[in-house]
């Protein structure tokens, strides 16, 4: 089973089942998508995020997060195809889809532990939007080890 498929999943077990088995997330190959959205911080794996959450996201650039992260029409539309088309898969819902990876089910059980608050404190990490900073090879797709 693929961890794109599960990723979104309404069970809270079945993607760390499914991630137990994989050892990598499909890394972002686009150079336009890994310069423009790689700017301000690591270049986030499409397959976090399913197409609902990339299309409003790609269309509220303007106030992303606090940040004007806007681009002119051809850049943003390329891109949105990318994310789009390398999109993880699974129910969400479509009024208003999640932005944040960091606030989906998986991602908070996979990082309540002591061993992430340790982490955190120790490398001074302030968000945990901050991928690298505990997984080294983030930006490579590798999240089992730090
Ligand atoms: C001008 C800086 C900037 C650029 C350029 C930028 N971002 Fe962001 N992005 C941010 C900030 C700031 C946050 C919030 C980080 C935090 O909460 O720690 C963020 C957060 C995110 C998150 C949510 C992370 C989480 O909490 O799970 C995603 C997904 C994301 N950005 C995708 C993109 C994409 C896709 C692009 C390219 C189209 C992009 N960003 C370009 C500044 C930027
Ligand atoms: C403060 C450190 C820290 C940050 C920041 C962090 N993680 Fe983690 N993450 C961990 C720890 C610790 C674990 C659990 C131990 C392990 O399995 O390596 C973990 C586990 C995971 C797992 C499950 C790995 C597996 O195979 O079991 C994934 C996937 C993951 N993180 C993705 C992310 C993503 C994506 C981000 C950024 C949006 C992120 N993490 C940010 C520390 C962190």
């Amino acid at each position: 089973m693929r961890f794109t498929a599960l990723v979104l999943s309404a069970t809270l077990l079945a993607p760390l089942t499914a991630m137990a088995g994989e050892d990598s997330v499909p890394p972002v190959t686009d150079p336009l998508v890994k310069k423009e959205c790689g700017e301000c911080h690591m270049a986030f794996q499409p397959a976090f995020l399913p197409a609902a959450s990339w299309r409003k996201m790609m269309a509220t650039l303007g106030d992303h997060f606090g940040e004007d992260a806007s681009l002119d029409a051809v850049t943003r539309d390329k891109i949105e195809s990318y994310l789009v088309a390398n999109a993880g898969r699974g129910r969400v819902d479509r009024a208003n889809p999640p932005l944040r990876i960091t606030e989906l089910n998986w991602f908070r059980h996979e990082h309540r532990e002591g061993e992430v608050r340790r982490m955190r404190a120790k490398r001074n990490v302030k968000t945990l939007a901050d991928c690298a900073a505990c997984h080294r090879d983030a930006d490579r797709g590798y999240f089992e080890d730090d």
